[in-house]
């Protein structure tokens, strides 16, 4: 009998062990405590117990009901005292913590506004590679060999053929190349300039293009294209002007200014964007038919686009990821 007492002391201080919690304490109570358990077993066998051994066993016995029991109420009342502060350290009355939501780029906010605009006038939209051929940025759009945009200055040049398109105009080329007209879409995208870096300039800034081939498309429906645009864009009263200018890929070509005035400053026209009639020299490059089809076509700078628009004077910070300067879009 002593042994038993004895076996089942241990039994308990090891099953103590894997004790952690109201859980387990419970599963512990019922193997040792309840009323089948082993201890209130032996408690219950000492009735049986011959009368002279009765004192010694009856001692045994008392002492190991008494260091299971205080042993097992100790735990409890850790247990349940951690449980109801675990509970009562959540504060229901707290606001809660609000997770720290991003919001788009200014300029991805500008593209998707000048998108939005674009897809209501017809167009859809095409993308191409930032990583073009001397063919498509260039040749094709009936640059001469010899003009300066084709500089090492202006160009950043990854092999003898292929640079980092300088404009989203080689994208005019691959739609063109590759579906027949009509076509009425806008190509927005990255463009890279190896240019000082200024208030002005960046090596890197965004264009959208814009093209319509067909076989009776008008200089006069540009202007209305783009006359719709920068009122939806810069509001109906936004007062513009377009003057004749060159491109080597349209004839006749011009450039659109709108009139602007930064408060407290005074008003100046500021150039948006150029356009023209596509070239016929440009059409046969790509295989349409110029005595079939005419086409126009405008490109315009984001950056400066949104920089009017929302009164910021120099470019680096577009490029900064300040979240102080982006939070405020
Ligand atoms: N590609 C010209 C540039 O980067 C912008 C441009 C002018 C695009 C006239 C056109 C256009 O499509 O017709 O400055």
């Amino acid at each position: 009998m002593l042994e038993k007492i004895e076996s089942t002391r241990n039994n308990f201080e090891e099953d103590l062990k894997k004790v952690t919690n109201l859980e387990t304490l419970e599963e512990l109570r019922l193997k040792y405590l309840s009323r089948k358990g082993i201890v209130t077993q032996i408690i219950d066998s000492l009735k049986d117990v011959p009368k002279e051994d009765k004192p010694k066993v009856g001692k045994a016995i008392n002492e190991l009901k008494k260091f299971t029991f205080s042993t097992y109420e100790e735990l409890k009342e850790k247990f349940e005292k951690e449980h109801t502060k675990a509970e009562s350290s959540i504060d229901l009355t707290l606001p809660g913590r609000t997770k720290e939501i991003g919001s788009k780029h200014i300029i991805t906010q500008t593209l998707d506004e000048i998108k939005n605009i674009f897809k209501g006038l017809g167009f859809s939209v095409y993308e191409g590679p930032e990583l073009e051929s001397d063919y498509n940025n260039f040749e094709a759009l009936n640059f001469p060999d010899d003009h300066p945009a084709r500089d090492m200055q202006d160009t950043f040049f990854i092999t003898d053929k292929f640079l980092l398109r300088t404009h989203t105009s080689p994208v005019q080329v691959r739609l063109m190349q590759s579906k027949k007209p009509p076509l009425r879409a806008i190509m927005p995208g990255k463009v890279f300039r190896n240019e000082a870096v200024s208030a002005k300039s960046f090596c890197l800034f965004h264009q959208v293009e814009g093209l319509y081939v067909d076989t009776d498309v008008t200089f006069a429906e540009l202007k209305g294209t783009l006359v719709a645009f920068v009122k939806q864009f810069f509001g109906q009263d936004v007062k513009y002007r377009f003057r004749p200018s060159f491109f080597p890929f349209t004839e006749p070509s011009a450039e659109m200014d709108i009139w602007w005035e930064p408060k407290g400053k005074e008003g100046r026209w500021m150039e948006i964007l150029g356009c023209g009639m596509v070239d016929p020299n440009v059409l046969k490059n790509v295989g349409i038919d110029p005595e079939k089809y005419v086409g126009y076509a405008f490109g315009m700078g984001i950056e400066r686009t949104a920089m009017r628009k929302y009164g910021i004077d120099d470019i680096r910070i577009l490029f900064d990821n300040d979240k102080r300067f982006l939070r405020q879009f």
